[in-house]
């Protein structure tokens, strides 16, 4: 909890991306989903220039975005996560948005889509050098979305699934993995490949969805990240746990190099024991369907977020 006199405040859900990581970059396609966890930025007013007074991890980057979004003057920042950092559940883009509603907030105002976006790409460069844009988009709208670089993003309902989301517990480097990625002799027919799956995984999120073919095809998708060397032994062995234990398929989730993969499941329970068999953690998420509680508590279309437990 932040305890001091804050003036101004913004919130911003972290993401999750379904397919299309790293292919999205080079103008492929990718979905990801608002999760119903976030990042909260405080603003008190103080004397002297502005400074972070608490965030979970202090790094220059960060400073640079505070310095990019916020007055320069008077301002002491605390910064809340429920997201972990590093992890590919969007922890900067989350922080990026944030930080802009928290400054709209602070000259008495909303922020529109258009500023977040628009802004929030300004610290999501910082953050990771090249980015496509797709998780901060995500957290700007807070609904699922279809997400092609240069074009209008296209929120959609997805159809209700149960994926559980699981944890390698180490950090990732996004720009690093982009960029080692770019650099591969043959990244262009590679991605072209997750371009296609991502295409497919998207076309079967549907009120019609056979998880079966959903299942198979993330398999076929954490199969090509792991071609272009973005996967880890925990990622795999995540993914082949989550299989052995039942899931219908998984993938690793977000740049890679560590972070999270997520798998797709009828019963979350013997994917949770097996990861935790790991020694690792992980949550159960329900995409779509999201109850009318849900909806009444954060005033969101019910069917475009994942509720977490
Ligand atoms: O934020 P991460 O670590 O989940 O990675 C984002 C996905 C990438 O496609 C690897 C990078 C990007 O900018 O789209």
């Amino acid at each position: 909890m932040f305890d001091g006199e804050w003036i101004a405040q913004g919130y911003a859900p972290g993401k999750l991306i379904l397919t299309g990581e790293h292919a999205v970059v080079h103008g492929h396609l990718a979905v990801a989903v608002a999760l119903d966890r976030g990042t909260t930025v405080s603003l008190a007013s103080m004397d002297g220039p502005t400074r972070i007074a608490s965030a979970a991890c202090h790094d220059q980057r960060l400073q640079q975005a505070v310095a990019a979004l916020l007055p320069p003057q008077g301002v002491s920042v605390s910064i809340e996560t429920q997201l972990p950092v590093g992890r590919g559940l969007g922890s900067s883009a989350a922080l990026s948005v944030a930080l802009v509603r928290a400054n709209a907030h602070l000259e008495g105002r909303e922020a529109s889509f258009a500023e977040c976006h628009r802004q929030g790409f300004v610290a999501e460069r910082i953050f990771h050098g090249n980015p496509s844009g797709v998780d901060h988009t995500v957290c700007a709208l807070g609904s699922a979305v279809r997400y092609r670089r240069g074009e209008p993003a296209e929120p959609f309902t997805p159809p209700a699934l149960q994926l559980v989301i699981m944890d390698s517990g180490t950090a990732g480097d996004t720009a690093a993995m982009v960029n080692a990625v770019a650099s591969l002799p043959d990244a262009r027919q590679r991605l072209a490949d997750i371009g296609a799956v991502s295409k497919a995984i998207s076309s079967t999120l549907t009120a019609n969805v056979d998880p079966k073919t959903l299942g198979a095809l993330m398999v076929e998708n954490h199969r090509l990240l792991q071609g272009i060397g973005v996967s880890t032994p925990m990622l795999d062995a995540l993914v082949d746990a989550a299989c052995n234990a039942g899931a219908l398929g998984a993938k690793l989730a977000g740049a890679g190099g560590g972070g999270v993969a997520v798998a797709l499941v009828d019963d979350p329970e013997p994917v949770l024991r097996a990861v935790q068999r790991l020694g690792c953690t992980a949550f159960s998420v329900q995409l779509g369907g999201v109850s009318d509680r849900k909806q009444r508590a954060n005033g969101s279309d019910p069917t475009s977020t994942v509720s977490t437990s």
